[in-house]
């Protein structure tokens, strides 16, 4: 079971929706994914189409049998926020409430990934994302200001190692809302490229690519892949979510074709819905 968390300080910068639509991927190719709502905001939650007024991450943090906080959604399962969320720092402000998650999660079995949604606080159930995760996905809108921001949320993300998660790792930074008509964009995505091998890590060769798919989607509370799946936005996260595969150590021979089995149960299976290849935005090294 592997647990990543989609991560940044800043707001606005496409959290929530790489993790909506990362799961929704991995659901539909074929493996076993539990989605949680780790931020008050509900967004995920929201845009997934989830009920609201039923138990959810609040339950299951605070030790709930997961089987009474678990949604059955169509692609992945789901620990929804609701609005007591937005309580948690107050709930949960015992010594050790920081690894609530961590522990609440040994009691599972059978999932594939473990996606998590942060919000932009580093409040309690920021956290618990980071205590539980093993990789964090940094995302970060293309601009010059996530650019700036950067440095800073790199250094968070030390301290989460030194004092929550020593085997916490950064899979990589994922550019978001990428702008592929302006040469200022490509010129930011270098930059993104150097910072990120001065502070020892790497941006992901797929790229975001700025689609109104993406908002008309999460309007119609549907992921990306089923409002369109020749999008830009559908192409760049199944691509996105193939490489995120790649990078936490998944075998590349294993994503085959083979029939898509949403929500399927414990054995590996890896495979990606039959369609024609399309091109995909990636930022290759020459
Ligand atoms: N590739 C994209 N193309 C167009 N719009 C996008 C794209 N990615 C995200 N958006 C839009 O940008 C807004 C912010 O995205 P999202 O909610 O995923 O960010 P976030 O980092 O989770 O925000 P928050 O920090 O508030 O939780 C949303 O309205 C979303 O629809
Ligand atoms: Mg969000």
């Amino acid at each position: 079971m592997k647990i990543i968390a989609m991560t940044n300080k800043k707001g606005g910068v496409g959290k929530t929706t790489t993790a909506l639509s990362t799961a929704a991927y991995l659901g539909q190719s074929g493996f076993s994914v539990l989605a949680i709502d780790m931020d008050a905001q509900g967004n995920f939650s929201q845009a997934s189409g989830a009920k609201r007024d039923e138990a959810g991450t609040f339950d299951f943090l605070r030790g709930d049998p997961p089987e009474n906080c678990i949604q059955k959604m169509a692609k992945y399962d789901l620990l929804a926020a609701d609005a007591r969320l937005s309580r948690a720092d107050k709930e949960f402000d015992q010594i050790g409430s920081e690894h609530l998650l961590e522990k609440a999660l040994k009691r599972l079995k059978g999932y594939d990934y473990v996606i998590l949604d942060t919000s932009p606080a580093m409040n309690v159930l920021t956290l618990n994302a980071f205590a539980a995760a093993d990789a964090a996905v940094v995302c970060c809108q293309t601009d010059s200001f996530s650019l700036s921001g950067l440095d800073d949320l790199m250094k968070n993300v030390d301290l989460a190692k030194e004092y929550y998660n020593k085997d916490l790792t950064v899979a990589g930074i994922l550019l978001t809302r990428y702008d592929s008509r302006t040469s200022i964009s490509k010129r930011t995505a270098e930059m993104f490229k150097e910072r990120a091998k001065e502070l020892g890590t790497r941006v992901f060769e797929t790229v975001i690519r700025e689609s109104v798919a993406i908002k008309e989607s999460q309007m119609r509370q549907c992921d990306v892949f089923d409002y369109s799946a020749s999008c830009h936005a559908a192409e760049d996260y199944a691509a996105f979510a193939k490489e995120l595969y790649i990078v936490l150590g998944g075998d590349k021979k294993k994503w085959q074709k083979s029939s898509p089995k949403p929500n399927a149960s414990d054995s590996p299976r890896i495979s990606i819905p039959r369609q024609p290849r399309k091109r995909t935005t990636t930022l290759r090294r020459r």
